[in-house]
């Protein structure tokens, strides 16, 4: 049996170049080596208020965007989270084996919660359960991210060893896969902190796989460096250590490469380039994100919520099972 991997993007905001680098980049690599289940996680964006109209296009724009960067969903299973009931009777079930402690120390529900205040939704604390059942109902082996979802994953792995312990052998225990460069991509405009969709403030640090040639070169011209002058990779160097490791995740170059690219060059060759080597990836990315048909894409998600079904009802079957859930239908 190929090993499996599941992977999701929530359908809010716009999808940047963190997300492309962090993850997205790492589906397209790993598609053909393993069985790929990756889906739009609509159900994980309505935990903050989502406009209903703003939602469905969101979610059929992200789609486009999976096939555009390189998702060949004649490998791979692309579908809407929604889609599958399994993920939402699931997460009950493992909502009755995690503990609120264990929510409760979750450090991406306590900045989302900060954020909303008084409003703070019974589904944003749930969060991370739906996104263990997302992961444990396709028994799957790797779960590639970025670095913000490791504690998420670490969940993930002690709800699934807790309901095998106490209900016997029915999760497969997922490992991250968070790749050793481009797991953190920073801001532009301020290097202290991660490349975020959600945080509106931080639009100017923040390229978009969507921002045309102009937003491009704006962004990056703008973007925060120091008060150095040589280009090489140095994690002290938070703003010039994020452009170059940019830059070389989008030209394949090695860091001894790029190093000797930039020698004796100063900031502005760094933005220039950069600036070059972004729209050269994304306008053909872009253009494929545009030819994509509307008939085509409905086809193409149908076939993906049938596949994920096929392997999500049975598991969802065997916990409802092992935990003593019989009745009519049993
Ligand atoms: P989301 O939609 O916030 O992000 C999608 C993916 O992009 C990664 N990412 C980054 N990588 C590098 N640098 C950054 N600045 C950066 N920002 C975001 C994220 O780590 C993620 O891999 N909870 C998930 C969605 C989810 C999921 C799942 C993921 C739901 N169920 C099951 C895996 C498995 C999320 O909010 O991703």
């Amino acid at each position: 049996m190929p090993k499996r991997i599941f992977s999701g993007a929530q359908p809010t905001g716009n999808v940047h170049l963190g997300n492309y680098l962090g993850a997205l980049r790492n589906w397209v690599a790993l598609q053909r080596d393993y069985e790929s289940f990756f889906c739009i996680v609509n159900l994980h964006a309505i935990t903050v208020p989502q406009d209903p109209k703003v939602l469905a296009a969101k979610t059929r724009e992200l789609a486009r965007i999976y096939l555009a960067v390189g998702i060949d969903p004649e490998v791979s299973t692309v579908f809407v989270q929604s889609d599958v009931a399994a993920h939402a009777e699931l997460t009950w079930l493992l909502n009755c084996v995690t503990r609120m402690s264990e929510l409760e120390r979750m450090t991406q529900f306590k900045d989302k919660a900060r954020k909303q205040q008084e409003n703070v939704g019974v589904g944003l604390f749930d969060y991370p359960v739906l996104m263990a059942a997302d992961i444990l109902l396709y028994q799957t082996d790797l779960v590639p991210v970025g670095e913000d979802q490791k504690q998420h994953l670490e969940l993930t792995r002690d709800i699934a060893i807790r309901f095998n312990r106490d209900y016997g052998e029915t999760f497969r225990v997922p490992d991250p896969f968070i790749p050793k460069v481009g797991a953190r991509i920073m801001s532009l405009a301020d290097p202290a902190k991660k490349m975020s969709k959600s945080d509106e403030e931080s639009e100017a640090g923040c390229i978009m796989l969507l921002d045309d040639a102009d937003a491009v070169r704006r962004k990056f011209k703008r973007a925060v460096t120091d008060s150095g002058t040589e280009i090489r990779f140095d994690a002290a160097r938070p703003a010039i250590n994020n452009l170059l490791t940019i830059y070389h995740l989008l030209t394949e170059k090695t860091p001894a490469e790029v190093e000797e690219h930039f020698g004796g060059q100063g900031y502005a060759k760094l933005k220039a380039d950069l600036t070059d080597v972004t729209i050269e990836f994304l306008k053909p990315f872009q253009e494929r994100v545009r030819a994509i048909d509307d008939g085509k894409l409905d086809e193409i998600l149908e076939r993906g919520a049938a596949r994920a079904e096929a392997i999500a009802g049975p598991t969802l079957a065997q916990a409802k099972a092992n935990m003593g859930l019989t009745g009519a239908k049993s």
